[in-house]
């Protein structure tokens, strides 16, 4: 590990890239590429630094809290950036909140990858429209990630997978699991049906297929659709969908919220084409084995 530099200023610019973190739009401005760099994203909590750690992702720098440095100390080693000590009440300062996870590191963003690289070496995606709820697209990832699809592919106006929250909500999935963005929007879902995928959409209408009862063929390489709250799956992505697959509710008018319904699509998905010999726990919830599941 670098060695540590303690920070008691909160105006210290060491810290800013860690200023505002509660503030979407002022990230947004912060973190989007520019004429000096790729852009950058936070990663908070231990899961997401560990995930950030074996991605091989380039850290611009780690502000820890003393506890959090005292558990960290083998992760951190051999880290090349510096790392930041500084006390609770200077993090609240800077971050703009408490950060009771003690731990956030800054890292460079990269350019997206093309679609079309990411499906090749792929068999089991989700495909999701619109999902503008950090939290939902966090929760949604970390799904992907333990239950081990191979790559998550956004609609243009999806919202950001290395925003803080989802980073964290995820587990730091957002760094393990393949993504990019299917652009124009949904004519660019053809890339997927031309890289050989069956496109199954999930949708809460009483009259879709029970997803119980599907299982895809051997060898069938398949992309599940998510639409977002509120609107749903769009007109135009349900009609070019080869089944719509439903989660049978009691109350048919209903729907579950899309984190849930994208863990059991994926766990219908991935049961069915599971490893012949058993997954250890830990293994089955993190990309490396340097990753804890504290
Ligand atoms: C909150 S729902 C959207 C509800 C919207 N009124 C509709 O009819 O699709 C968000 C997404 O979660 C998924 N979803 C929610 N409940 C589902 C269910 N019971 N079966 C399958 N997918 C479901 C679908 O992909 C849906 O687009």
């Amino acid at each position: 590990m670098s060695s540590t530099a303690p920070v008691t200023d909160p105006g210290d610019p060491r810290v800013d890239d860690y200023r505002d973190l509660h503030d979407a739009r002022a990230r947004r401005r912060m973190e989007r590429p520019g004429d000096d760099g790729p852009g950058f994203f936070v990663a908070e909590g231990r899961h997401a630094l560990q995930r950030l750690l074996a991605s091989g992702r380039r850290i611009r720098s780690v502000l820890v809290d003393r506890i959090r440095l005292e558990t960290l100390g083998a992760d951190l080693a051999g880290l090349d950036a510096p790392v930041l000590l500084a006390d609770q009440p200077t993090l609240r300062a800077v971050a703009g909140f408490p950060v009771h996870r003690g731990v956030l590191a800054a890292a460079d963003r990269w350019p997206l990858p093309d679609p079309s690289a990411v499906l090749a070496a792929a068999r089991r995606v989700a495909v999701l429209e619109d999902i503008n709820d950090h939290e939902n697209l966090g929760v949604i990832f970390r799904s992907a990630g333990s239950l081990g699809l191979d790559a998550v592919l956004l609609s243009p106006r999806c919202c950001d997978p290395l925003y803080r929250r989802s980073v964290r909500v995820s587990m730091g999935h957002v760094l393990g699991v393949p993504w990019t963005r299917l652009e124009p929007w949904p004519e660019a879902i053809a890339v997927v049906r031309q890289a050989g995928f069956s496109l199954a959409a999930l949708t809460p209408a009483a009259d879709a297929e029970p997803l119980a009862g599907w299982a895809p063929a051997p060898g069938e390489r398949v992309a599940l659709l998510l639409g977002a709250e509120g609107p749903g799956l769009s007109p135009a992505v349900l009609a070019v969908a080869d089944r719509r697959l439903t989660i049978p509710m009691r109350a048919p008018a209903d729907s579950l919220n899309v984190g849930s319904a994208a863990a059991i699509a994926f766990y219908a998905l991935t049961a069915t084409n599971a490893p012949k010999t058993p997954i250890a726990p830990s293994a089955s919830s993190t990309s490396s084995a340097a990753i804890s599941t504290k």
